[in-house]
């Protein structure tokens, strides 16, 4: 409800950015050079290869991921709500002369149907999680594929303990606000146990969850 209001005011399309061009520039830096290889060839194997495939990168940032799947032969399409962020993805995505689709606003209002739907380390961006998974299903096309990786608790429990006492104690009671009463206030990340939850409750072929470092992973077949 919180979040709802927020977002009723923090428009992209009226020149709202969360992210200082800055940030977006030193961010990008930082995962370009960063890029996991690995997890690019867990999704193209869990797809089913790329070639040819519709992919939708939510909260695509910078798009370095985006960039790669392009790169192996997916019509990728970038979606985001910052417009310094695009304008790195279309500067590097011009680099390597690909051709980009993109558009701009909050991963929650994101349409259409993809053969493939990634999403990495922004789930905690969107408004509430229940309607926010129900969406990320509604965007992947039946048989097709759905991959995510998402900051859970077993990342907030290193980040807690970096905390000044009072910060701490704020963020775990929203924390448990939105994990036991889904009372969503922020960018509060959910518990692995609730992202399991809520993906086991819709009809999707198949389901696996784990974790991938101090990371949830999901990949689902709709
Ligand atoms: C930590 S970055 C992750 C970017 C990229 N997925 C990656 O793997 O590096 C979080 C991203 O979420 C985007 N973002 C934040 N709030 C958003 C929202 N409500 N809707 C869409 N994107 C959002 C930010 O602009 C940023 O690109």
């Amino acid at each position: 409800m919180i979040n709802q209001i927020w977002k009723h005011f923090q428009r992209p399309e009226c020149g709202w950015d969360p992210v200082p061009e800055e940030y977006a520039e030193r961010y990008a830096k930082r995962e370009f050079s960063a890029l996991d290889i690995a997890l690019v060839d867990e999704v193209a194997a869990w797809a089913g290869g790329l070639n040819g495939k519709t992919l939708l990168d939510l909260g695509g940032g910078p798009g370095q991921y985006a960039i790669e799947f392009a790169r192996r032969g997916a019509r990728v399409h970038w979606h985001d709500i910052s417009e310094n962020y695009l304008k790195v993805y279309q500067r590097e995505a011009g680099i390597g002369k690909l051709t980009t689709a993109s558009t701009l606003g909050y991963m929650d209002d994101a349409t259409g149907e993809y053969d493939v739907v990634f999403n990495r380390v922004c789930w905690y961006y969107c408004v509430s999680d229940g309607a926010f998974a129900r969406k990320v299903v509604s965007l992947v096309r039946p048989g097709g594929a759905g991959y995510l990786i998402i900051n859970t608790d077993r990342y907030l429990e290193n980040a807690w303990q970096r905390m000044p006492p009072l910060q701490r104690l704020k963020q775990k009671l929203f924390y448990a606000l939105n994990d036991r009463f889904s009372l969503k206030v922020g960018h509060i990340m959910p518990s692995h146990r609730k992202i399991e939850r809520l993906f086991r409750a819709m009809p999707l072929q198949s389901l696996e969850t784990g974790y991938r470092g101090e990371m949830t992973m999901v990949r689902f077949r709709r």
